[in-house]
């Protein structure tokens, strides 16, 4: 979808302005709330946020869903880079040294130190995220994936997929299954313009029936004063702006009325213009 006006939020370099390195929405939400979960993320852009999840927090399967097939051939790319970067886990235990020089007393003793720190991290089987440099797989490319006979489905980078879908009128095969997470971070706005009133309740509607009982809807709702910039924009979203009657207020009752239960509200989280609530629904 080539679109000079970022009509759906399709932003390309978003992850340039939001690093997710230090992305605070992951970071306030329960260390285990991804633990054994089938994950959703609507809107996934670039999937920084969706690799993170599969990679380091535990998700046994994570699909990124976005309308704009670009960003999604941009996540498979984050996938790749993110696992050459990748350092060795227990099911990549070979220590191999390349180094042709014989060994001296200073490099034995790194050696050591290196053997050490890896063999503990390997016990941890926990994989250490950014290990090499980004600057490695702009040199060299990027490292093939092994089969994931050999690591299994459920770790990154196996666990991972990504779907080119508007994802309000579309479903994707892995809905089919449900999921115990489900993320929409910065895109309810973007549905609300496109889609109108009925538009975003079909959504919230869509997230309950995908929901597993007792899974959470992880929500970030852009303010009715980030509004003002999207209608300017483009004259469909500022024609169908003035036909919204809900507000970002209203969206806590309609998603009681669905039944969902708000767990917890983190307010304030992220800097400058991105500082915003990031609410906890739970499915009942
Ligand atoms: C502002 S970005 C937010 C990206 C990411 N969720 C985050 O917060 O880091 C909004 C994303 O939602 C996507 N999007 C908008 N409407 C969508 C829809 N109906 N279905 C799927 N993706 C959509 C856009 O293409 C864009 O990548």
């Amino acid at each position: 979808m080539a679109n000079n006006h970022a009509i759906h939020g399709n932003y390309h370099g978003y992850y340039a302005k939001r690093p997710v390195a230090t992305d605070e929405r992951l970071a306030v939400l329960p260390s285990n709330i991804f633990q054994g979960c089938r994950v959703l993320d609507i809107g996934c852009n670039e999937g920084w946020l969706t690799c993170d999840i599969a990679q380091n927090r535990g998700a046994t399967f994570v699909v990124g869903v976005d309308i704009d097939d670009s960003l999604i051939q941009g996540a498979w790319r984050r996938r790749r880079a993110i696992w050459s970067m990748q350092g060795p886990t227990s099911g990549h235990t070979e220590l191999v040294d390349t180094d042709p020089s014989p060994p001296t007393k200073k490099r034995k003793k790194n050696d050591t130190q290196d053997k050490d720190e890896e063999a503990a991290h390997v016990a941890s089987a926990t994989p250490l995220s950014g290990y090499f440099p980004a600057s490695c797989e702009h040199e060299l490319g990027p490292l093939p994936i092994p089969p994931s006979t050999r690591r299994g489905k459920t770790v990154f980078p196996h666990n991972i997929a990504f779907r080119t879908a508007d994802w309000v009128t579309t479903t994707i095969v892995d809905d089919a299954e449900g999921y115990n997470v489900v993320l929409a971070l910065s895109v309810s706005k973007w549905i609300h313009l496109n889609d109108g009133d009925e538009g975003i309740k079909t959504f919230f509607k869509r997230v309950y029936g995908v929901l597993q009982p007792g899974g959470r809807f992880v929500f970030e709702p852009q303010p009715w004063e980030s509004y003002a910039k999207a209608r300017r924009m483009d004259p469909k979203l500022k024609e169908n702006a003035s036909k919204l009657t809900l507000r970002p207020n209203d969206f806590t009752a309609l998603l009681q009325e669905l039944g969902f239960k708000l767990e917890k509200c983190y307010n304030e989280v992220g800097e400058g213009g991105f500082k915003r609530s990031i609410e906890v629904y739970l499915r009942l």
